[in-house]
């Protein structure tokens, strides 16, 4: 198994690029099962759950082109299979993002049980229940689920989401581009990769109107075509990096980085005491210049507090003076990190969705997992000021979802590398 073996490092320093985001890349490959016609991705990362989807995209039948660095080819002439190969589809959770454009394209879906990161049950009842007023059947049968549309094709309707999910707003929002009439989803995730994903339908000849809001108006269309569209950069890779600035008392400089996408994590750090300035390319942010001190987070859906970086900014407040308390309301099963943040000597105790850091610890390295990818990275910033050598097993979560991650932290002065047994 490989781990990642990680020294206190003193302060970072230096300059660090932001890659493709993960979480839009991946609905981005999937929205090309919606065309016939050859649609170019750009600034594609190399990440693990991007080769699955891809694998994914070839099991359905389309051609895939990755030759070139960080551009994916996709033709999806045909479609062969609208089942999804099991072995994929637990691989990954976000597999599910298939479901809304093959259900579109061929009336039919059919998805066994889904994997992914262990942060809690997951379900997928928004997903179904959009797909139920587009006037969908459902089915479930030995662990898959088939998804059928009614003898009309899916036609549109108003969908009201009880929680603003994510992806069940991405599928919804494909399978709705090629339905009968007009789709409105209410209460729908306003997150910046569901711009990203809306933009690219656009361009594919979608009539999709104020995505990034909570009420998103659809139109159909009767067919979609090819389009080249560039990946958002990857706003919670960019708010770890501005984490491993603030946690080592370093400087770096995050490029790439999108401020407005990362607007509640800079005002966090704000809070906590560090300096951070948004620049021509990015943002930078410097650790160094006051003693820093605790704040209190809330996770949301955005433009709330991401929960995705929970697990990397609850390592940093384990660092500071004070005590800090950290609520995550997005999952249910969201601490897993505080078991492992406590064999470092962070000292954090929970009780159902909060966590109390009580802030000033020296932490001493330990032997620890990455429980979930975000997890993983936490492990990392809080191996970089531990004493001793921390060592990160289960760091396949890790590479899931950040490129380079060894070599971008070297970059940057770390002490830190892979090793395999
Ligand atoms: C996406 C991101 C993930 C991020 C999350 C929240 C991808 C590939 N992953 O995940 O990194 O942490 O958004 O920002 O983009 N829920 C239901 N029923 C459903 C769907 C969701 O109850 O049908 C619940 C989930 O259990 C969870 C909450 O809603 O508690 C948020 O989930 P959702 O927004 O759907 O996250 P994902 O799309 O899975």
């Amino acid at each position: 198994m490989a781990r990642i073996l990680v020294n206190n490092s003193g302060p970072l320093n230096g300059e660090v690029t932001v890659s493709g985001a993960k979480n839009s890349v991946l609905p981005l490959l999937a929205a090309t099962l919606l065309t016939e016609d050859n649609c170019i991705i750009e600034g594609v990362p190399s990440l693990a759950d991007v080769h699955i989807m891809k694998e994914m995209l070839k099991s359905f039948g389309a051609e895939v082109d990755d030759s070139e660095d960080g551009i994916v080819n996709v033709k999806a002439s045909e479609i062969l299979t609208v089942e999804g190969n099991p072995e994929l589809v637990q691989e990954m959770r976000a597999s599910t993002v298939a479901m809304g454009p093959l259900l579109a394209r061929c009336g039919k879906v059919v998805m066994p049980m889904q994997g992914g990161c262990t942060i809690g049950k997951r379900p997928i009842d928004l997903h179904l229940k959009g797909f139920r007023s587009l006037g969908a059947k459902i089915t479930e049968e030995e662990g898959r689920v088939i998804i059928e549309a009614g003898p009309e094709g899916l036609v549109g309707d108003a969908i009201y989401l009880d929680f603003p999910s994510v992806g069940a707003t991405e599928n919804i929002l494909m399978a709705a581009t090629l339905a009968k009439g007009t789709t409105i989803i209410e209460n729908a995730a306003k997150e910046p990769e569901i711009v990203d994903l809306a933009n690219l339908l656009n361009k594919m000849g979608a009539k999709i109107k104020s995505a990034g809001t909570d009420l998103i108006r659809i139109e159909g269309v009767e067919r979609l075509s090819g389009a080249v569209h560039g990946v958002i950069p990857d706003r919670i890779e960019a708010g770890t990096f501005m984490l491993a600035a603030a946690i080592t008392r370093g400087k770096v400089h995050v490029k790439n980085a999108i401020p407005g996408h990362v607007r509640p994590i800079i005002s966090k750090l704000k809070e906590s005491g560090v300096y951070v300035e948004i620049t021509d390319e990015g943002i930078y942010v410097d650790g160094s210049r006051e003693e820093l001190v605790a704040t209190d987070i809330k996770t949301l859906p955005y433009p709330g507090f991401p929960t995705d970086i929970q697990s990397p900014f609850m390592a940093f407040l384990a660092t500071v003076q004070g005590s800090s308390v950290v609520r995550e309301t997005v999952f249910e099963n969201r601490f897993m990190h505080v078991v492992e943040l406590n064999r470092m000597g962070a000292d954090i105790t929970t009780e159902n969705r909060e966590a109390v850091i009580p802030g000033g610890k020296k932490l001493h390295g330990a032997k620890v997992r990455a429980t979930d990818l975000r997890a993983g990275a936490a492990m990392i910033l809080a191996g970089l000021v531990a004493s001793e050598t921390t060592e990160i097993s289960e760091i396949y979560h890790i590479e899931r979802g950040y490129e380079d991650i060894v070599s971008k932290f070297k970059g940057l002065g770390a002490d830190l590398m892979k090793v395999e047994d």
